[in-house]
């Protein structure tokens, strides 16, 4: 039902929002103003010089504002993480990006006579824009993302919500109701199958056009830790992106979205789990030949489902240090998704990881999955108990019962019931 030129402008607008997510919002309040016209033509030209420069590497340093999330939540020491500093020292800055968010209508709109055939320039990432993200090799992803990624845009941060699925999203009605009212706070990101089939939801949705180029996952192997850094550093790419938290398609959310954003904002923390375990689960599956740069005694373990900032962020998509030690030696009954996040945040952010996650699971009953949830499980009382009855936890160095802000894993069955009780016990719907 999307017309040809629909499609062109949606592409255009993703391009937009991968860039300069602040003009995208002007563009979309007046679609037919001069202002756009020239955002269609100096975007993507803006896009293929920027990725130019990128690619033959020669990027010259520009302005690092001084971020504003910084200015609000006081960083830890230096001290606490010298090698990720120094690492963004090194890293060339994208010319463009700066620029871009505050002051477009500066970019030249002629088609590049200053050299170079636009069509190359621009070439492998606009040609290959699946619903305007970047299509290049997740080596490649992670540097464009490590050097974007100290930016950040002024104005209202968003939460990208990272949805890691095998297929489609039997809970989207649910979060469609969360994300409604709340345009410009979040952005939505999904990785699935790439066999996946499904139709795009359509243009009304928060889901429309936000699967990003994905590639296969394997339970418990490390294509699991590789797609989280694919979702992370698409994005990062958007500079208004400020918090990132990792759902699967069982998540649920347990608070409105007002709740769960300046939770997530404000917090002085990230939520990632990371402890030390005895035993045959835990230490057991370290393996000796990760050392000495991860020792036995660095080793940790954790959910999967992480929050973390921005600059925890950067720190994980420009790891070329640790990752390659976990994808050459976590391989047989080592589970990366579980120790991969867990163990280089305490090595790299120990003051900054809360140790506990922000979704709610069940291991009570033992064994490899946690505890699944069916319908005529899903009542009022639990979801209050969720909500506040499950635990007591630190937050900004206070003691709260609102410890988790997600919680999984619920059977497609039982959307109706949350979509049900949804207005009642959880204020939204
Ligand atoms: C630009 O380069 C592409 C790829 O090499 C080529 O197909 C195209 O014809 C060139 N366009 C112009 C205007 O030279
Ligand atoms: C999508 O793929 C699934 C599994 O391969 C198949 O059962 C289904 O018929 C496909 N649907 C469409 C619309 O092609
Ligand atoms: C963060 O917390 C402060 C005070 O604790 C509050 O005034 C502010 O509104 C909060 N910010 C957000 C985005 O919720
Ligand atoms: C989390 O665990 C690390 C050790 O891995 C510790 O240094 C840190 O103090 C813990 N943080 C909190 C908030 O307990």
């Amino acid at each position: 039902m999307v017309t040809n030129k629909n499609v062109q402008q949606q592409q255009q607008q993703h391009r937009v929002d991968v860039l300069v997510p602040a003009m995208v919002v002007a563009a979309m309040a007046t679609p037919s103003s001069p202002a756009v016209k020239l955002l269609r033509c100096a975007i993507p030209l803006a896009l293929g010089i920027a990725v130019a420069v990128y690619l033959v590497g020669s990027a010259t340093p520009a302005v690092v504002q001084s971020g504003y999330l910084e200015r609000l939540f006081p960083l830890p020491p230096a001290a606490a993480s010298p090698s990720a500093m120094g690492r963004q020292k090194q890293a060339p800055e994208l010319e463009q990006t700066s620029a871009a968010t505050n002051s477009a209508p500066s970019w030249p709109v002629d088609d590049g006579a200053s050299g170079g055939n636009r069509t190359q320039r621009a070439g492998k990432v606009e040609a290959a824009a699946a619903g305007g993200f970047v299509d290049i090799s997740d080596e490649e992803l992670m540097k464009l993302a490590a050097r974007v990624a100290p930016r950040e845009a002024a104005g209202a941060p968003k939460v990208a919500f990272l949805f890691l699925t095998r297929w489609d999203l039997p809970m989207a009605p649910l979060w469609e109701k969360f994300f409604e009212g709340h345009r410009g706070l979040y952005s939505v990101y999904v990785h699935t199958d790439p066999a996946f089939n499904g139709s795009d939801p359509g243009e009304a949705s928060a889901f429309h056009r936000r699967t990003i180029p994905s590639k296969e996952v394997k339970w418990g192997q490390i294509s699991m830790v590789e797609a989280e850094r694919r979702l992370l550093a698409h994005a990062i790419l958007d500079h208004s992106n400020a918090r990132f938290v990792l759902l699967s398609e069982s998540h649920v959310p347990l608070f409105d979205f007002p709740t769960v954003y300046s939770y997530l904002v404000n917090s002085s923390k990230v939520y990632v789990e990371s402890y030390d375990l005895p035993g045959a689960t835990g230490r057991g599956r370290y393996k000796r030949a990760m050392g000495p740069l991860v020792t036995v005694a660095q080793w940790r373990k954790g959910s999967q489902w992480f929050e973390m900032d921005r600059r925890v962020a950067g720190d994980v998509v420009a790891d070329d240090v640790y990752f390659p030690v976990f994808r050459r030696f976590c391989r047989r009954n080592c589970y990366a998704d579980e120790h991969y996040l867990p163990t280089l945040l305490s090595i790299r952010h120990p003051s900054r990881v809360a140790n506990r996650s922000v979704t709610w699971v069940d291991w009570s009953h033992g064994g490899p999955h946690p505890a699944r949830f069916t319908r005529m499980e899903v009542t009022p009382d639990f979801l209050r108990w969720l909500r506040t009855g499950a635990a007591t936890c630190d937050y900004n160095g206070g003691t709260t019962t609102v410890c988790f802000l997600f919680a999984r894993k619920f059977l497609p069955n039982s959307l109706t019931r949350f979509l049900r009780f949804a207005p009642k016990v959880m204020g939204f719907g």
